[in-house]
């Protein structure tokens, strides 16, 4: 007989195995040293959404735990967050009007900036502050960037507003910009755009490979960015196509990306394993809103353990390589890991 690794496994007499696995598995202690993967509240970003205009906080119905936040409930989720440990947040911006270019995503008062300035002033440095850069929750059309007269998402116009976003989001204080429409270049024109306008030190994660998915669903409720026509499979990726994330990644990384990101994670588990074999930068994971969605309504349900799920998904993300994972179980994974 031949083990995992190749070598030959002796039986002994009767039968009976000579190696044992489950001698390492008697004991809570004993497994909590063997253990491979471990999730800490060090691996948490917790994503955060931000409406103009609204007087209190409203509950995202297919969200279940998750809110629509004014400025000051942002600021005292992100409080929470810092008193816990989490190590950073992203930020979602809701603008109280939408336009053909998006206006509200680069304006030096949008909700995204005041909201990125508001909560530097609570919490200082002890959260880094992502912003996500994209236009879908700015346009009317809710598209990811500028059309062209025939409804294609016009990839180049659309890295000038990536560019200029970037710009006002650090201004406002973001340590890191995540640029997520997955346009051609929109990392260099993202990097070339800070570095000519003194923010070097601001760092890019790049939504690297990034899906065509229908697990954006909750999202797009939270966010109010449903595409009026059509869908975003022209500029995200389609769910069969392992390889072409590899090459995904290698431009982002060769146009200046610190971070690269797949998303979703769950179904997509070897795309993330193999992120992490080809690159050494940081490799990061959006547990995206279907997949809570889905743990939280079968939970609701009764059908399954909704906590144990949970972890057993973040566990299965660092398992397959990711170094940290954008997720709505962040707070409460939080809660859960330092008590
Ligand atoms: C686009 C964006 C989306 C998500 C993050 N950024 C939606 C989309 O591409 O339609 C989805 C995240 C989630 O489902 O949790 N700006």
């Amino acid at each position: 007989m031949v083990g995992l690794t190749g070598r030959a496994v002796a039986s002994a007499p009767m039968g009976f195995p000579e190696r044992r696995p489950r001698r390492l598995r008697t004991t809570p202690a004993m497994r909590r040293l063997v253990a491979e993967s471990r999730l800490s509240v060090d691996d948490l970003v917790a994503p955060l959404f931000v409406k103009e205009g609204i007087d209190a906080h409203e509950p995202v119905g297919s969200m279940p735990g998750v809110a629509q936040h004014t400025v000051a409930s942002v600021t005292a989720e992100a409080r929470a967050l810092a008193d816990l440990g989490v190590p950073a947040l992203i930020l979602f911006g809701v603008p109280e009007e939408k336009d053909a270019r998006g206006s509200g995503a680069d304006h030096a008062n949008g909700i995204v900036q005041t909201a990125v300035r508001s909560i530097r002033d609570a919490v200082g440095d002890s959260l880094v502050i992502m912003t996500d850069d994209c236009l879908d929750e700015f346009t009317d059309h809710g598209h990811c960037g500028i059309l062209r007269p025939d409804g294609v998402v016009d990839n180049d116009a659309t890295l000038e507003r990536y560019a200029s976003i970037a710009i006002s989001q650090a201004d406002a204080g973001a340590d890191v910009i995540a640029p997520s429409g997955m346009m051609d270049g929109q990392v260099g024109a993202i990097r070339a755009a800070l570095d000519a306008s003194g923010h070097a030190d601001t760092a890019i994660l790049a939504y690297s490979a990034k899906y065509a998915s229908a697990l954006y669903g909750p999202f797009r409720d939270a966010a109010e960015c449903a595409p009026q026509f059509g869908d975003r499979r022209g500029y995200q990726m389609q769910a069969g196509n392992g390889r072409e994330a590899i090459e995904e990644t290698a431009l982002d990384l060769e146009e200046g990306a610190d971070m690269v990101m797949v998303k979703p994670a769950i179904a997509y588990l070897d795309v993330i394993a193999a992120l992490r074999a080809a690159f050494d930068v940081p490799v990061a994971a959006y547990h995206v809103s279907g997949e809570y969605a889905m743990v939280k309504a079968a939970a609701e349900r009764g059908w399954i353990d909704g906590d144990a799920v949970a972890l057993e998904h973040l566990l299965a993300i660092k398992r397959a390589g990711a170094d940290f994972i954008l997720t709505y179980l962040a707070r409460e994974m939080a809660e859960t890991l330092g008590a």
